[in-house]
């Protein structure tokens, strides 16, 4: 069992925590410094990336990094930051799952009818982050999201484990719920619902395809200068058409 109290030190004019702990194995209370938030920072010096080391296609960058991030036990690698604009103008950020990426963009999978759903819904242009901070590397990612097709969707759900798709339906994802008991009633009931048979997909489940017209590779570097290289399409995406036109490479000031 552990408990730990913080205590508020002045030093120097500045405050820093130190938390105590007290160890019930041998009767030591063990001090540890906590650091200041401002004092938190990193000097980055694993890699460089310039204009002509980087692919001329992005995807292809992307692919060059996506492999070496898997390769690299990083946990959840693919979780990124997928932000939305709705109607009211107000961006809103949270984390999904890249489950697949092609020529074509970046998939992830959600509730069509939750608050990024929604948004969407209303605006389809979106951002997606990646910060693979054990490669000192980030990527962001802006354009498009549409929704992917039912066939696609329905392979996606079908292959995730029944818990899982039994919680698709379960979660009225982003409304208010009285309790988790409403969650756990809705369990009960869906698996009741589907016992014995097969668990179809929800209606309002499914994927979204972000196709880019913005992709920028971010790899830190000494002194606070990292590179930067950003890639953008001749045209900006649109809703109405594909856009296919060529990427332009550029390097940005960090
Ligand atoms: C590591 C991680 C991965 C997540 N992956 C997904 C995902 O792939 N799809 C999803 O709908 N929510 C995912 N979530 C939950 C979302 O961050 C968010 O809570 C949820 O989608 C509701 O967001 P919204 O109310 O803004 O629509 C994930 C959360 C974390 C922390």
């Amino acid at each position: 069992m552990a408990i730990a109290s913080i205590t508020n030190l002045v030093s120097k004019n500045k405050t820093s925590k130190v938390v105590i702990c007290p160890n019930w194995r041998n009767f030591t209370w063990k001090f540890k410094k906590m650091k200041n938030i401002a004092d938190i920072r990193k000097e980055y010096k694993l890699e460089s990336l310039d204009e002509s080391g980087s692919d001329n296609d992005p995807i292809k960058q992307f692919g060059i990094w996506w492999e070496q991030a898997a390769g690299s036990n990083i946990e959840e690698v693919n979780a990124m930051t997928l932000s939305t604009v709705g109607e009211n103008n107000r961006p809103s950020s949270r984390t999904v799952l890249l489950k697949d990426y092609q020529e074509e963009g970046f998939t992830f999978f959600t509730n069509y009818e939750s608050h990024k759903g929604n948004d969407i819904n209303k605006n389809p242009y979106v951002s997606l982050v990646f910060f693979w901070k054990e490669l000192e590397r980030q990527v962001r990612i802006e354009g498009i999201a549409r929704k992917v097709s039912s066939a696609q969707s329905d392979e996606y759900f079908n292959s995730r484990p029944a818990g899982s798709r039994i919680g698709a339906w379960a979660s009225p994802q982003s409304k208010m719920i009285a309790s988790r008991a409403v969650l756990e009633k809705n369990e009960v009931e869906y698996t009741q619902k589907f016992a014995g048979g097969n668990i179809p997909r929800p209606p309002h489940w499914g994927g979204y395809l972000v196709e880019p017209d913005l992709i920028e590779f971010w790899q830190g570097r000494p002194g606070r200068l990292h590179d930067r290289i950003r890639y953008r399409k001749n045209e900006i995406a649109n809703p109405k058409e594909n856009t296919n036109g060529n990427w332009i490479k550029d390097r940005l000031a960090p």
